[in-house]
């Protein structure tokens, strides 16, 4: 069995700093590489910034910058962001970074090789802020202002000298892929919709750009510059080193795992993308997943719009692991969510305050005083106490399969349930009554201990950091995070001395005015 993945995030552009949206696409692609890694994958998780582009340049003209001086600043605070939420990233690429150039203008010539690219002129409508084209069926007219009917936002008239890829002679070939690999686009939802784009006609895509100049320049014709989108797709394949191909890292990780994007981007990741690698004859990647998007009333978060939440604001106000545990829960994973800080609190306080952190809390103090402050050593399990425990273990290759089904919805369903079925366990076990029994008692404690510890590792690719908290109980490091362990009913070594902990959350006082 292939033991390697490689998962990546967008790239982000560095045109304002990032936002809640941008978090959200990072945090889960985070859960999905540190899930990975517990399981004994060796994970290659890729996110960066996409810096070229007329977009770019213009944010930069704006703010009165030269565009690798404006890029360099507002990179640096995405960044800074993946520092702030904890993810475990192993590369932060950047589109104006020597590696990346090299392979964008190889595979240009590759393109141009094969008979893929061709020159000609283009004249039609084009969004900045979305750096797409769009055809006429695609646009509106509101109060004398032409917009993209999908995006809203607004499109200008462009017509130059461009080279262009054959989208066109890629349709077929694009549809038979898509039937012969039915996980490809993600969730089945979106997948319709792209196989309808493709059916209704591909034309051929204009791939170079002669009225600015912040990108990588057409290998040998140099007043164009590569389509932004060409350029910034091709990251996934630069960051492996592409095209030394003799390098371990292409080789190791390559085709990716699953490129995790939002909804918005699907046609250039699951039409562009694999259509530009058939062209190049390079294997397509396994899976895109389009999550929904995080909504501010109605609408989608952005920029343009103004309704942004800063994601360092509810970090600063509530902590990252409660962020982050409430985007991975409560924004039904696929589907698009509103989020709202009375929501954020109520999860705050019954599944992490109540749930866990009493968990953790109570049979920690219980043990210090009834068990002399050790993982007791002398157990005998009851049919109650393997009910519970062997429940792990059946469920290990279930929760394996669903992740890989990017079923997140059940994976915290199955957290939440296991988190309520434990305190259940330590109320109706009553170990408080059985001090005239310390081999029940002992047993109740071994019990509970060791589901402190199955959920600690269960929760840890969602709250790492408040599990690795609670995970000092038992002295266990992150490295030993093993999800294979969950298997083991007596993992926890008995007579070890257990470590109080700080309080994991704390509660949030509900002001009802
Ligand atoms: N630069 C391109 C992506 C190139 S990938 C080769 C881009 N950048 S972006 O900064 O505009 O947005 C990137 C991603 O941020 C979106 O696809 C999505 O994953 C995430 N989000 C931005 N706004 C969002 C919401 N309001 N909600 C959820 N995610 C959203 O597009």
């Amino acid at each position: 069995m292939d033991k390697n993945f490689y998962i990546t995030t967008p790239i982000y552009y560095p045109s304002a700093k990032p936002h809640m949206g941008h978090a959200y696409s990072s945090i889960i692609a985070d859960f999905f590489a540190r899930f990975k890694s517990i399981d004994d994958f060796d994970v290659y998780f890729l996110t960066g910034t996409d810096e070229h582009g007329l977009k770019i340049q213009r944010s930069a003209e704006k703010a009165g910058k030269e565009p690798q001086e404006f890029c360099d600043e507002i990179s640096k605070t995405f960044r800074d962001l993946s520092k702030t939420l904890n993810l475990s990233n192993t590369d932060f690429i950047r589109t104006t970074e020597e590696r990346h150039k090299k392979t964008v203008q190889y595979l240009w010539s590759k393109l141009e090789k094969n008979d893929d690219i061709y020159l000609s002129n283009y004249s039609g409508w084009y969004s900045v802020s979305d750096e797409a084209f769009y055809n006429e069926d695609e646009i509106e007219e509101i109060n004398g202002n032409k917009i993209a009917i999908t995006s809203k936002s607004p499109v200008e008239w462009i017509e130059e000298e461009s080279f262009f890829f054959r989208l066109s002679k890629w349709e077929k070939p694009l549809l038979e892929f898509y039937e012969s690999n039915p996980d490809f686009i993600s969730p089945v939802s979106r997948k319709n919709e792209v196989i309808s784009f493709v059916k209704s006609g591909l034309k051929d895509l204009s791939v170079s750009r002669k009225t600015f100049s912040w990108g990588i320049p057409v290998p040998n014709k140099k007043d164009h510059i590569i389509y932004v989108w060409l350029d910034a797709l091709t990251n996934y394949l630069s960051a492996l080193n592409y095209p030394d191909t003799k390098n371990t890292l292409f080789n190791k990780f390559w085709p990716a795992s699953i490129h995790l994007i939002g909804k918005d981007i699907l046609r250039f990741h699951a039409v562009y993308w694999p259509a530009f690698l058939l062209a190049a004859n390079v294997t397509l990647p396994k899976k895109v997943y389009g999550h929904g998007w995080i909504l501010s009333g109605d609408e989608k978060m952005s920029k343009s719009k103004g309704n942004i939440l800063d994601p360092l604001e509810i970090i600063e106000k509530y902590g990252l692991d409660s962020l982050r545990y409430y985007l991975i829960k409560e924004v039904s994973f696929g589907n698009d969510g509103n989020i709202s800080q009375e929501r954020l609190e109520n999860c705050i306080n019954s599944d992490l305050a109540n749930n866990y952190g009493n968990l953790c809390q109570r049979v920690v103090a219980f043990t210090i005083k009834n068990c002399e402050g050790k993982i007791p050593s002398k157990i005998k399990f009851l049919e109650d106490d393997l009910k519970i425990l062997n429940k792990y273990k059946k469920n290990l290759d279930n929760i394996r399969s669903k992740i890989d089904e990017q079923n997140i919805n059940f994976y915290i369903d199955y957290i939440v349930s296991s988190l309520f079925e434990a305190n259940k366990y330590f109320n109706d076990q009553e170990p408080w009554k059985k001090k005239n029994d310390q081999l029940r008692l002992n047993t109740i404690v071994y019990t509970t201990l060791e589901i402190v510890r199955k959920i600690s590792f269960l929760i840890y690719p969602i709250i790492p950091e408040t599990s690795l908290k609670a995970l000092k109980i038992f002295n266990i490091l992150e490295p030993n995070i093993k999800l294979e362990t969950l298997s083991n009913n007596e993992y926890i070594q008995k007579g070890n001395i257990i470590n109080k902990i700080d309080i994991l959350f704390k509660k949030i006082e509900k002001n009802n005015d």
